[in-house]
């Protein structure tokens, strides 16, 4: 067998050498990114040598360095920490988030405010957070606590990537309520972990921007051929966006179920048809509408996957518009 690895996405194959006719230089499209792959060989070929393991790729260390010395993102805030123990332990825990929440009355106000706004909002205005779960749901109240406990995390300027602020927040939460609309109709289970997953799925962007912006020239130059962004990530560091967000939301103790989904967010076909990273993939289609992630590459299977027409993500796609100016427009 020959050993080769796709230059742009890092993907490693076996070849049977016999396939490879000897003295000839053969070109081969990377399955996974299209790249095409040169493979030379002599008159006796030299076979690569054998792939190490995966923690000792060098990507991998350079993926766990920056990792741990990010200060990209803060630690997981108390009270996503909170909600999420109370939604895994199974028990009824609005009392504990509700006494958490009391804590901060700043972000109080904040989840208040997005209550009343035109998309959460209902006739009778809410004003305070008992009437919120009561009017709205224990699970859309915590989805109002993380939107406000994530703006400003995902509300961050990427020079490297050149998107502004108010860019990264808007594809955060057109991507958040893309993947719940579509879970909602294609697999209710997974809302909450669709709507989590979907705010913070890029997230890696803001880990990796520093490192971004030092290459910016060698990242123009891939993006120019065409390629996408997690092309460039994967050529320049041996990892994407995805995969360094995942390996940082350990921290966080997210659940297995949204890492895997974050991580494999552009390329689902290598998530082993996982239902959650189709969602998340098709949500970040209808989002990059928007263009918010350069060159993006839309796997042609990714709709039959989740039992989606193109006609139906289009008419769910100005939803999701509408309730994210909604959300925007209350949050200032
Ligand atoms: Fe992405
Ligand atoms: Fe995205």
């Amino acid at each position: 067998m020959i050993q080769i690895q796709c230059t742009g996405c890092q993907k490693k194959y076996s070849i049977p050498e016999e396939k490879i006719p000897k003295g000839k230089t053969l070109d081969l499209p990377c399955p996974a990114c299209k790249t095409v792959i040169r493979i030379q060989t002599d008159a006796s070929p030299e076979p690569v040598a054998e792939a190490p393991p995966e923690d000792t790729v060098p990507g991998n260390e350079l993926m766990m360095k920056i990792v741990k010395a990010s200060k990209a993102l803060p630690p997981m805030p108390q009270i996503i920490a909170k909600a999420t123990e109370v939604l895994s332990s199974d028990k009824a825990g609005f009392k504990e988030v509700g006494e958490v929440l009391a804590t901060d009355q700043a972000m109080a106000t904040r989840v208040l405010k997005l209550a009343n706004s035109a998309y959460y909002g209902r006739t009778t205005p809410v004003s305070s957070v008992q009437q919120a779960s009561a009017l709205l749901g224990f699970q859309t109240l915590l989805e109002l606590i993380t939107v406000v406990s994530t703006s400003k995390m995902m509300g961050k300027r990427l020079e490297g990537y050149g998107i502004e602020a108010e860019g990264v927040w808007r594809h955060s939460l057109l991507v958040a309520m893309g993947a719940k609309m579509i879970a909602q109709k294609r697999n209710p289970d997974l809302v909450n972990d669709a709507f989590n997953a979907g705010l913070i799925h890029d997230s890696g962007m803001l880990i990796l921007d520093d490192y971004v912006v030092e290459k910016r020239a060698a990242v123009e130059d891939i993006l120019g051929n065409g390629k996408a962004i997690q092309n460039a990530e994967r050529q320049i560091f041996g990892f994407d966006h995805g995969e360094i967000a995942a390996e940082f939301f350990k921290r966080w103790k997210l659940p297995e179920t949204q890492l895997h989904a974050i991580r494999h967010h552009h390329e689902p076909s290598a998530s082993g048809g996982d239902m959650l990273c189709y969602i998340l993939h098709v949500a970040d289609d209808m989002a990059n509408r928007e263009h918010t992630e350069k060159n993006f590459v839309f796997d042609p299977d990714a709709l039959a996957a989740i039992g989606l027409s193109a006609e139906e993500t289009d008419a769910m796609l100005e939803e999701v518009r509408e309730a994210v100016n909604h959300i925007m427009a209350s949050m200032g």
